[in-house]
C-alpha cells in the first residue's frame, strides 16, 4: 500500500500525537520521518497522558511496527529516558521498535552548540528548544555527523572524540561556559542501551511493507510553517517538515505517497520567536491560551495564541498536497462569542494578498479578518458531525470552501475518544 502522511500545517503542536494514536489501529507501520526531541507529541487515553519526543505515536497500539526513520535526529539520552518511562506499559519495544541505522545522532556537544548559538543571537534568538537539533542537522549536511549505525562499528569512540574536538574548537569562539564531562557518562550509557534495539536499514523495511500491501502512516514533527525551506525563516527548525520530508526521511518514492492528512488547530499557536500575523495580545488570546492549556509539551513554555490564518493554511496545503484536513481543539473556541478568521494580508503598500510574502515579518503584514459566530456550547461530548452546533458546522464549511479540502476529522478534546470522524 501507499504511505499516508500525517503532518502539522501550522507552527507545530497541532495535535499530531493524538491523531496518530487514534488512527494507528488502521495501520501496520507508523514511522517518524524528521525532527527529534524538539517534538513533544501528547497522547491521552484511559485517564493517562503521555508525551513522546523520539518514539512514534503508534507505540501504545498492539502489533504495529514503529520506525524512527533516517530523517530523524536521535538523542540517545532522551531515547533511553523515554523507553524507561514506558516500562510499566508492557509494550514489546524490543520487537515493535525499529531505528534506522542512518538516523543522525545528537551528541552532548550539539546541545552545547545550540545553546551557544542561541545566546549569541541576543534578542533575535530563534527560541530553539535547545535539544541540539540545528547543530546535529548542520553536521549531517556538512558530512561530519555520526549515525546510529556507526555505534556498531569499531572506532566509534575515536570518531566521536574527533567530532567533539571540532565542536569544542567552535565553542571556544563563543562566550559560553560548559561542563562536557558531566554529560558524557550518560551519553555513553545510552549508546550501550541503544545497541539493544533493532537497528536496521529502515528504507528496506518500509519498501517491503509497501510491496506486501501493509498500511503505513508517516508521522511528521513540528509543522509546515517551521519548515527549513518554506517556514518563516530563520525562525524555523532545521528539517523539511513537509510531505517531501517523508520521502527523504524514510526512503519512500513520491509515487508511493497516498493520503496526506494535514492537521491544524481551529486557531493558531506558536512557541518560540518569529512572526505570527494573527497573534492576539488581548484578553481573548489569554483566554484561548488558558482554555487550550497552551503550554509546550517539550519545554513548558507558554504558546502564543492567535486567530486561524487562511493564507498560511492554504500555503501549507499547497506545498504538502494535503488531501484531507483534520481540525483540532475545536472545543477550545467554545468560550468565544465570535470567531475571527484571517482571509488575506494587507501589505505595507496597501495592497491585499492571499499569498505568503517572502518575509513574514509582523510589521509588514496586517491580517484582514472575517468574523463568524461562535457556538458557545460544550462540544466535548459530541461524537458525530450531525450533532454539532450549527455555528461549528458553518465554521467547518467556511474553511472547507476556502481551502477546497474536506475536513474529515474534528477533535473536541485531548482524549483519544474525543474525536469526530466524518
Ligand atoms: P503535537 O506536537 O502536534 O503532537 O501536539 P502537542 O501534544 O504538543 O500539543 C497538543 C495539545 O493539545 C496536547 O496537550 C493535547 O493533549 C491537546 N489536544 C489535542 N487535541 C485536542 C483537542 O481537540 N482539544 C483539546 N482541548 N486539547 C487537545
Ligand atoms: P511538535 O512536533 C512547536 C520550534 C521552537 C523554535 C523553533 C526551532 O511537538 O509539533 P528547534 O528546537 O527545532 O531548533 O526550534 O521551532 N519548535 C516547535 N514548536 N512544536 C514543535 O514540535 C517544535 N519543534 C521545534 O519553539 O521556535
Ligand atoms: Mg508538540
Amino acid at each position: 500500500m501507499k504511505v499516508d502522511v500525517l503532518l502539522g500545517l501550522q507552527w507545530g503542536d497541532e495535535g499530531k500525537g493524538k491523531v496518530v494514536d487514534y488512527l494507528a489501529p488502521k495501520y501496520n507501520v507508523v514511522a517518524r520521518f524528521q525532527g527529534g526531541p524538539n517534538a513533544g507529541h501528547t497522547l491521552e487515553f484511559d485517564g493517562h497522558k503521555h508525551v513522546l519526543h523520539q518514539i512514534p505515536s503508534g507505540i501504545f497500539r498492539e502489533n504495529i511496527k514503529n520506525i524512527i526513520g533516517n530523517g530523524v535526529v536521535l538523542d540517545p539520552v532522551v531515547f533511553k529516558k523515554e523507553i524507561e518511562g514506558l516500562a510499566k506499559f508492557e509494550i514489546n519495544l524490543k520487537d515493535n521498535l525499529f531505528i534506522s541505522k542512518k538516523t543522525q545522532l545528537i551528541l552532548p556537544t550539539h546541545k552545547l552548540l545550540d545553546a551557544a548559538y542561541e545566546k549569541s543571537k541576543g534578542k533575535d534568538k530563534i527560541g530553539s528548544t535547545l535539544k541540539g537539533i540545528g547543530p546535529s542537522y548542520q553536521d549531517k549536511i556538512a558530512r561530519n555527523g555520526l549515525r546510529v549505525g556507526d555505534i556498531l562499528a569499531p572506532g566509534f569512540e575515536e570518531r566521536y572524540r574527533n567530532l567533539v574536538s571540532k565542536h569544542e574548537s567552535t565553542l571556544g569562539h563563543y562566550e559560553f561556559e560548559y561542563d562536557l564531562a558531566e554529560a558524557e557518562a550518560p551519553f555513553f550509557e545510552a549508546i550501550e542501551f541503544l545497541r539493544e534495539f533493532k537497528l536496521v536499514n529502515s528504507e528496506y523495511l518500509i519498501n517491503k511493507s509497501i510491496q506486501s500491501s501493509e498500511t503505513i502512516l508517516a508521522e511528521g514533527a513540528q509543522g509546515s510553517l517551521l519548515d527549513i525551506d518554506f517556514g518563516s525563516y530563520p525562525y524555523v527548525t532545521s528539517s523539511n517538515t513537509m510531505t517531501a520530508g517523508a520521502c527523504t526521511g524514510l526512503g519512500v518514492a513520491p509515487q508511493n505517497i497516498g493520503e496526506v492528512y494535514g492537521i491544524f488547530k481551529a486557531y493558531c499557536t506558536r512557541v518560540g520567536g518569529g512572526p505570527f500575523p494573527t497573534e492576539l495580545f488581548d484578553e481573548i488570546g489569554v483566554a484561548v491560551q488558558k482554555e487550550g492549556n497552551e503550554f509546550g509539551a517539550t519545554t513548558g513554555r507558554a504558546r502564543r495564541c492567535g486567530w486561524l490564518d487562511l493564507p498560511a493554511l492554504k500555503y501549507a496545503i499547497m506545498i504538502n498536497g494535503v488531501t484531507q484536513l483534520f481540525m483540532m481543539k475545536a472545543d477550545v473556541l467554545s468560550i468565544l462569542d465570535e470567531i475571527k478568521i484571517c482571509t488575506a494580508y494587507k501589505l505595507k503598500d496597501g495592497s491585499i494578498t492571499e499569498e505568503m510574502p517572502f518575509q513574514l515579518l509582523d510589521e509588514e503584514v496586517e491580517p484582514v479578518y472575517e468574523t463568524l459566530p461562535g457556538w458557545k456550547d460544550d462540544i466535548t461530548k459530541v461524537r458525530s458531525m450531525d450533532d454539532m452546533p450549527e455555528e461549528l458546522s458553518l465554521y467547518i464549511r467556511y474553511i472547507e470552501s476556502a481551502t477546497g479540502v474536506p475536513i474529515t476529522i474534528v477533535s473536541v478534546g485531548p482524549d483519544r475518544t474525543q474525536t469526530i470522524l466524518k
